[in-house]
């Protein structure tokens, strides 16, 4: 068997619970089950207001690389992710799809999940906030808050930003814009409960100084003192205008906060209220790991709700960089995201993981291209590891039926090969330590170059040749040996590798049982029979698909402009000139009045628009050729008339599921649209 599956770990958290209850009452210290201690670590939980992109899976991606290494180092991990389902901007999504919220949010976080099995995301628990068990957490600590007398009742006036689901004051806006997301913000005037903030100011900004490693990097925590420094307003904790939320539990005409609410997921995932035990052993929270721009919420407001609390507050929350695409950050509003589950299956996955970890430096801004991508991939992982395999494999194979022979006398060759190899996995471990994950993996492919540098320098050919016996032996046994280390310290990044590369090394231990002290040298046996396989990471040839990329387009311009020539030739002809059909021909057409609930730009199809329909209650993706004459805003909120029975197609890779009707000159576009406010759904006939 190879490495184990993310539910088996799971169980074992239940069993390691048990143990630790047994512990316990035995008077003994509960970190001392394996002499390591535990490591719980958390990633945001995410908006189920649209599908994720590649920037929500870097932030997974690399908490999951986190959590393997910290399992494979002997620590008891609890590895938290999950949705955050309630407030303002998920209600209003849900009604302009005309369903449910919950049947909409349910339906959305099944992608969520899909996506993270697609990536290999180890995640020991994934909490919904619509959840029961974590309903009666949040109102438990809305009511010990307020118990406390640090929640009070108000009236709240001011601004709010629903897509970031955040309250403003008027001078903090920014153009009369969030300051954060640069959309416009909307003004609230509601009775309100309030979270004394400013009452924990002095402490939080004491905590700050007194643990230099709770907020990291540097930059954020002077950016955050900052804040703190330039005073803190209370916080509104309860809105009243919707209902899509947690009610107060002292007062039913409000809902909590959708914020108070999502932060609390870390304390319900960590057993609070439910496994008194468990939540002992894995509180605080080592490491909260989120993007820069929700630093605020992580580092002033859940701080104090756990200082109302008297809870002790997490080590560090770490506000990592953004994903950039060209240069600018990802918005489905822009139309720029990056489909994470496209790109793995045109990639594969481990691809894709080693790209984020490895390209963007952790804390800041990355840039994500195809093209970096695919020189990532062919440089480190089909040139220098995928090549170290192969030659290795090949050479074990030819010269010793392929199995692994005993190695003869070291020389210094050898000997500064297994230096590297045992100072390379404390230096990972190091570096993981300190959240350096370029550095970690940096580490791990100087070890791959050596590796690959030590066959140029031992010539195992001229030793085959030259009838070197003793010496090849001891050549092909490094090599191997290397490799497996190699695969240790590379599987809790790229998992699906470590297993390939396990199976092809035809190491008889189970890859999930191996622990970080099997990074020891000289554990691989003499007699284990390697496997020849398929090539881990073939090269992808760049300029091939760079020119197919750019057939495709061309020929889809082409498309376009013989449609839009069609268009302009039929103004141009005489209506008699047309062929005549049927009353029965007619009738095949199925044309509706759809109204459209949301419309983007395709990125790089200049001439298209992909428009989000209601028909009815059905909801519709079209791609209409009309950017040049509309703008994305101006079509919401219109009623237009489209071929509803026409077959689905993909234009530029994006499924349109309708055609909308438009008058056209060659100047000049007009949409057909209905002389009285119909409901969408009705026929046109
Ligand atoms: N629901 C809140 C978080 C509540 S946590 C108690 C939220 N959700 S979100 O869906 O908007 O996801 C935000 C997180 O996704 C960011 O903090 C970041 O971790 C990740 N990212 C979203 N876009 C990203 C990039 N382009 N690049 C990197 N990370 C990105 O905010």
């Amino acid at each position: 068997m190879i490495s184990r599956p993310w539910w088996e770990t799971r169980c074992e958290r239940f069993f390691a619970f048990r143990h630790l209850k047994i512990l316990e009452k035995d008077g003994k210290d509960d970190t001392s089950m394996d002499g390591k201690g535990k490591y719980y670590i958390t990633t945001p939980i995410y908006y189920p207001s649209d599908r994720l992109h590649i920037g929500h899976a870097y932030t997974t991606t690399i908490a999951d690389s986190l959590a393997r290494w910290h399992r494979f180092t002997g620590k008891d991990v609890l590895f938290l992710t999950g949705s955050d389902e309630h407030g303002q901007k998920i209600e209003r999504v849900a009604t302009s799809l005309g369903v449910k919220p919950q049947a909409y949010v349910d339906k959305i976080v099944g992608s969520f999940k899909d996506l993270w099995q697609k990536y290999n995301i180890s995640y020991d628990d994934f909490v919904r906030t619509t959840e029961e068990r974590h309903h009666r957490v949040v109102q438990e600590v809305f009511r010990r808050v307020y118990a406390k007398g640090d929640i009070y009742k108000g009236e709240y006036e001011g601004w709010y930003c629903t897509p970031c689901e955040a309250f403003w004051v008027e001078n903090k806006l920014q153009d009369g814009n969030c300051p954060d997301c640069g959309r416009p913000v909307e003004l609230v005037k509601e009775e309100s409960y309030f979270f004394r903030l400013s009452k924990y100011a002095k402490r939080l900004l004491r905590h700050i100084e007194e643990h230099p490693d709770f907020i990291r990097p540097e930059s954020r925590r002077n950016e955050m003192v900052n804040f703190i420094k330039n005073g803190l307003e209370d916080l509104c904790v309860s809105r009243t205008t919707f209902d899509w939320g947690i009610p107060v539990p002292i007062d039913d005409e409000h809902v909590i906060y959708v914020w108070f609410d999502a932060l609390t997921n870390y304390l319900t995932g960590a057993g609070f209220l439910q496994d008194e035990v468990a939540f002992g052993h894995y509180w605080p929270a080592d490491l909260h790991l989120v993007g820069k721009e929700i630093m605020r919420f992580h580092t002033i407001i859940w701080p104090i709700i756990l200082m109302a609390l008297d809870l002790p507050l997490p080590k560090t929350v770490f506000g990592h960089g953004w994903l950039l695409l060209d240069h600018d950050k990802m918005s489905k509003s822009k139309g720029n995201v990056v489909d994470p589950v496209a790109l793995a299956d045109e990639f594969g996955v481990d691809a894709i993981r080693y790209f984020l970890l490895r390209e963007v430096s952790f804390g800041q801004d990355g840039n994500f291209s195809r093209q970096a991508l695919i020189e990532r991939i062919n440089a480190d992982l089909a040139n220098d590891l995928g090549n170290l395999l192969h030659r290795s494999i090949a050479m074990l194979l030819r010269y010793r039926d392929g199995i692994v022979p005993s190695p003869g006398e070291s020389t210094d060759l050898e000997r500064d090969l297994e230096q590297l190899a045992s100072s390379t996995a404390r230096d990972v471990n190091k570096h993981i330590e300190g959240l350096e994950l370029n550095a970690a993996l940096s580490a791990i492919w100087r070890l791959v170059g050596r590796a690959n540098k030590y066959v140029d320098e031992a010539e195992p050919w001229v030793l085959h040749k030259s009838g070197q016996s003793e010496r090849l032996d001891t050549v092909l046994y490094h090599l191997a040996e290397t490799l497996r280390i190699i695969v240790l310290l590379i599987k809790s990044f790229l998992p699906e590798t470590g297993d390939k590369m396990w199976v092809q090394l035809g190491i008889k231990q189970d890859l999930g049982s191996c622990s970080f002290a099997d990074t020891a040298w000289g554990r691989i046996e003499p007699g284990t029979q390697v496997v020849k396989g398929e090539p881990v990471f073939p090269r992808i040839d760049l300029d091939a698909l760079m020119e197919a990329e750019e057939a495709t387009k061309v020929a889809e311009e082409k498309q376009e402009t013989k449609n839009t020539l069609t268009q302009e030739t039929t103004t141009q002809t005489k209506v008699e000139e047309t062929p005549q059909v049927s009353i029965e021909d007619f009738a095949k057409l199925d044309l509706r009045v759809a109204e459209v609930k949301a419309a983007e730009p395709i990125p790089g199809a200049d001439r298209l628009l992909k428009l989000q329909i209601a028909i009815g209650t059905e909801q519709r993706q079209i791609v209409a050729g009309i950017a040049k004459h509309y703008t994305p805003e101006a079509l919401v909120g219109k009623h237009i008339v489209v071929v509803a029975n026409l077959k689905p197609a993909k234009l530029r890779g994006v499924l349109s599921e309708g055609m909308l009707l438009a008058a056209s000159t060659s100047d000049s576009l007009g949409l057909v649209t209905v002389e009285k406010d119909l409901p969408s759904g009705a026929r046109v006939k």
